[in-house]
C-alpha cells in the first residue's frame, strides 16, 4: 500500500533529519577526540550510528509501502561544541527538536488515517524519551561533578564504557 503524498514527503525528510543527527553526533565526537576525551568519543560514535540506524528504519519502511526514498543535502555541523557540557546541552536541545518532528509525523499520520505509519512511528516516539533523558542525565551528571581534571578524566572513561549502545 503505497505513501500518501503527505505522509511520503513527511518521511523522507525524517531519512535527511535522521542523517542530518548522525553528522551532528560525529562533529562532536570529532570535537572530543581534538581534546583528547576518547570516552565520550567513543559514546558519540556509538551515538552517530544509532542515528544512522533510526534513518535507515524509515528508509526501509518507505521502500515496504512501495514509495521512493530521495535524498537531500545535510547542512555542516558546527566543529567546536564549546566542551563536554556545550556538546551534551546542543545533543539534549537537537533531541528535543527531533521529539518534535516525530510528534508532528503523528499527527501526520492521524490525519492521513495511516494506521501502518502511526504504529511504526510509535517506537520513534518510546525511542526518543530515552533520547532526552539520557542526554539529560549526561548534562545533570558533568553539572555536578563538574568538567575539569579527575572528575573529567573519571566521567570520560565511564561513557567510554557505553559499549555498543542500545539497539536502535
Ligand atoms: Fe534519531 Fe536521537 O533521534
Amino acid at each position: 500500500m503505497e505513501l500518501t503524498e503527505r505522509m511520503h514527503g513527511a518521511l523522507n525528510d525524517q531519512v535527511t533529519a535522521e542523517l542530518h543527527a548522525a553528522h551532528l553526533y560525529l562533529a562532536m565526537a570529532a570535537d572530543f577526540e581534538a581534546q583528547n576525551l576518547t570516552g565520550m568519543a567513543a559514546w558519540m560514535k556509538t551515538q552517530a550510528q544509532e542515528e544512522l540506524a533510526h534513518a535507515m528504519r524509515i528508509y526501509d519502511y518507505i521502500n515496504t509501502r512501495d514509495s521512493k526514498v530521495t535524498l537531500k543535502s545535510l547542512d555542516a555541523p558546527p566543529a567546536d561544541f564549546g566542551g563536554p557540557i556545550g556538546a551534551f546541552k546542543a545533543a539534549l536541545e537537537h533531541e528535543k527538536k527531533v521529539t518534535g518532528m516525530i510528534h508532528r509525523l503523528v499527527a501526520l499520520a492521524r490525519e492521513e488515517k495511516d494506521l501502518a505509519t502511526e504504529s511504526f512511528l510509535q517506537w520513534y516516539v518510546n525511542e526518543q524519551v530515552e533520547e532526552e533523558s539520557t542526554a539529560q542525565a549526561i548534562i545533570e551528571k558533568i553539572e555536578l561533578v563538574g568538567d575539569k581534571g579527575t572528575a573529567l578524566y573519571l566521567l570520560d572513561k565511564e561513557l567510554g564504557a557505553r559499549g555498543g549502545g542500545k539497539s536502535g
